[in-house]
């Protein structure tokens, strides 16, 4: 099984590394850009195989597609990463080229390739893939739910005071710091409703926290976070390549589920071998169905600049 990562920045470094710690692929394939760079990465990643005990095979190629050919999945983290005080939609107009041409490329080489979208801003770098791949919509991901609800397990565990193992929440919607939805109705400790536990205030908070948690860690670092992100996308690739069938939420490309078409945007979704394997509709209340409508709405804003 082989993973192509395109972009050996900090995103696509740790997403490879992960992949190569929990050993469930035979290959992964880094690829950018930069002269050297993903080599480099690869290298380094390599001579850490016998401490870290896998057999993953890591090698790095300066933009030649043609090492990647084969890839049963491939993830795009290429493009410009946010600075601080930069929202994910000001990077579109870069981006988007990048991503468009990065599609284009790895289908040439994979044309069986399910592809997972990172780049920001996401939800319509997804959509963008969708355009230019004109495949099965089941073969495109993007990546945004599965890091924000693993940040919103850690604001929950935080204000719980328990171990994030304890804790189980999502996040739907787009991923940007106005679009996400955090639901708390639905979020547990063990099977016991967090609001048992927290105050309706405290939970706001969390929900809060969970939302800008992005734009927190650029503000902190000087640059776009990578662990929780890499981290993400791996489980996304463990999910398709060991055919695990969990649920994630994912930027899907909607045809009248959740009352929506032609956007793809963050829903609870099955992954399994075939990527996007189900869809799953859960009951939203009014006031979650009116945030999920103002978050698509956000959405298609920027999906509208890439005319
Ligand atoms: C973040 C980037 C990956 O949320 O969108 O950290």
């Amino acid at each position: 099984m082989k993973v192509t990562v395109v972009g050996a920045g900090a995103v696509g470094a740790s997403c490879a590394e992960y992949i190569a710690i929990k050993n469930f692929a035979s290959e992964v394939v880094l690829i950018d850009i930069k002269e050297n760079y993903a080599e480099g990465k690869a290298m380094d990643l390599m001579q850490t195989a016998s401490l870290m005990g896998f057999d993953t095979k890591i090698t790095g190629t300066t933009n030649d597609y043609s090492k990647t050919a084969g890839s049963n999945v491939a993830v795009i983290t290429s493009g410009i990463p946010r600075k601080p005080g930069m929202t994910r939609e000001e990077l579109i107009g870069i981006n988007a080229g990048i991503v468009k041409s990065v599609v284009e490329s790895l289908l040439k080489h994979s044309p069986k390739v399910i592809i997972i979208v990172v780049s920001n801003p996401m939800d319509t770098m997804a959509y963008l893939a969708h355009k230019v791949a004109g495949i099965a919509k089941n073969r495109i991901i993007g990546m945004g739910g599965a890091l924000d609800s693993a940040r919103f397990r850690y604001r929950l565990a935080e204000a719980l005071g328990c171990p994030q193992s304890d804790v189980d929440g999502m996040v739907i919607g787009g991923h940007s710091d106005t679009g996400m939805i955090p639901l708390a109705r639905l979020a547990v400790r063990n099977s016991v409703l967090v609001s048992e536990f927290l105050s309706k205030e405290r939970l706001v908070q969390v929900a809060e926290d969970t939302k800008v948690g992005g734009a927190t860690l650029t503000k902190m670092l000087g640059t776009s976070a990578w662990y929780a992100p890499g981290s993400a996308v791996s489980s996304m690739v463990q999910a398709i390549i060991c055919d695990q069938k969990k649920m994630f939420p994912c930027s899907a490309l909607l045809d009248g589920e959740y009352g929506m078409k032609d956007i793809s945007i963050g829903v609870p979704c099955i992954i399994g071998k075939n990527g996007i394997e189900k869809i799953v509709e859960i009951d939203l209340t009014d006031a979650e169905k009116a945030k999920f409508k103002e978050s698509a709405a956000g959405v298609r804003a920027v999906n509208d600049l890439l005319a």
